[in-house]
């Protein structure tokens, strides 16, 4: 049926954000240990598969799709995918799609990106400092993702950065790098690390409060809050100096779950309800068992029936521990 996805809660789920791959080309130390392993092939759905799936949703409702990873762009064939989800944004079925990255092999696809139908993506990027980009990402490929930007932009897509906010990394450079993001017309939101997986060393000794953020930011510059732009978790405001949008995700200072309007499909065909709870719904072995449409929908009424109120993150001294035990790779963000 056409039935719109709507929770226990009365939330309307219109936003599928789809992880394509558990692989990186990357190690941010706050997202892996240095030595992550990843999936064997056969555990991850197919690109036809997760397009059975998407197509399911869509038939509910959802309306907008961000492609995620691990870095999505490192998924063999991703391009195919992208320009079959691009033509249904063309043809009206879709509202957007989007697409989350790291940046480094967007020279590459920038251009297909755009003919495709993509009109903004979102790049992480924690430093401009190469040193320190090679320490956080353990991997020296800064200019790689200097260029990615700029084809991005020469191809005429908006462009978001997402800094993920970190006390022994980028602290210092916060106010630069927003300066220099807006002043290429591109927004910034700064994110709290959140406790998923295990990393190298302890979460304690990166995390950074957003509330602390944001009060040096509001010495230095007048923040003007701006009405809500996608209906995520970000809250925006307009920097008055720079005239560009700074987004925060507060998830551990300011918990945001009460307008939520999305779910996860991991890379192995796992439904997350809510990024930071543990419960999901394996669609791989329904898929790979063999059922039809009408199962599919009811398995995914099924999940849904199931979405939490919220998140279950919290960083502090008695909360050592990661909330949840997978990796943000696996679910994206
Ligand atoms: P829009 O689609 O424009 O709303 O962008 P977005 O900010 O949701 O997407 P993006 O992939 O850039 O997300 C940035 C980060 O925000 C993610 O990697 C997560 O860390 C965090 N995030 C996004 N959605 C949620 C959510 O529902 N809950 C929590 N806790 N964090 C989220
Ligand atoms: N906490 C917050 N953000 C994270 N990301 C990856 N791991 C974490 C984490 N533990 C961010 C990346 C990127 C997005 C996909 O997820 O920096 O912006
Ligand atoms: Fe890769 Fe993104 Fe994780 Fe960094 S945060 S290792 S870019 S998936």
């Amino acid at each position: 049926g056409n039935r719109p996805l709507i929770d226990p809660l009365g939330r309307t789920i219109t936003y599928l954000r789809v992880s394509v791959t558990d692989r990186c080309d990357l190690r941010c130390a706050y997202c892996m240990p240095q030595a992550m392993t990843f999936l064997p092939k056969a555990e991850l759905l197919t690109l036809e598969e997760l397009d059975t799936l998407i197509h399911a949703f869509m038939r509910r409702g959802v309306r907008k799709i961000r492609l995620t990873g691990g870095e999505p762009l490192v998924r063999r064939g991703i391009e195919t995918l992208i320009e079959r989800l691009g033509a249904e944004v063309k043809a009206g079925n879709l509202d957007e799609l989007t697409l989350t990255t790291n940046g480094t092999q967007l020279a590459t696809h920038a251009e297909t990106l755009a003919k495709a139908g993509v009109k903004r993506i979102n790049v992480s990027l924690d430093t401009l400092d190469p040193d320190t980009f090679a320490r956080l990402t353990r991997r020296a490929v800064l200019s790689d993702v200097i260029a990615g930007l700029d084809a991005a932009q020469a191809a005429g897509l908006s462009i978001k950065i997402n800094t993920v906010a970190l006390s022994d990394y980028n602290a210092h450079e916060i106010p630069a790098l927003i300066e220099w993001a807006h002043g290429r017309g591109m927004d910034l939101t700064l994110i709290e690390t959140m406790p998923m997986g295990e990393i190298d060393g302890d979460r304690m000794d990166q995390y950074l409060p957003l509330s602390e953020v944001r009060s040096q930011l509001e010495a230095k510059w007048r923040l003007t809050p701006i009405p809500h732009r996608t209906g995520g978790p970000a809250r925006y405001v307009r920097v008055e100096e720079t005239g560009g949008r700074l987004g925060f995700i507060t998830p551990l200072t300011h918990n945001f779950c009460d307008g939520c309007n999305r779910v996860r499909l991991t890379c192995t065909g796992r439904l997350y309800m809510c990024l930071g709870q543990d419960d999901a719904a394996d669609f791989r072995a329904l898929m790979r068992a063999g059922i039809d449409a009408a199962g599919l929908d009811a398995a995914i009424d099924e999940a849904i029936g199931r979405k939490p109120k919220g998140h279950d993150f919290h960083i502090d001294a008695t909360h050592r521990d990661s909330a949840v035990a997978r990796q943000m790779s696996v679910t994206g963000g």
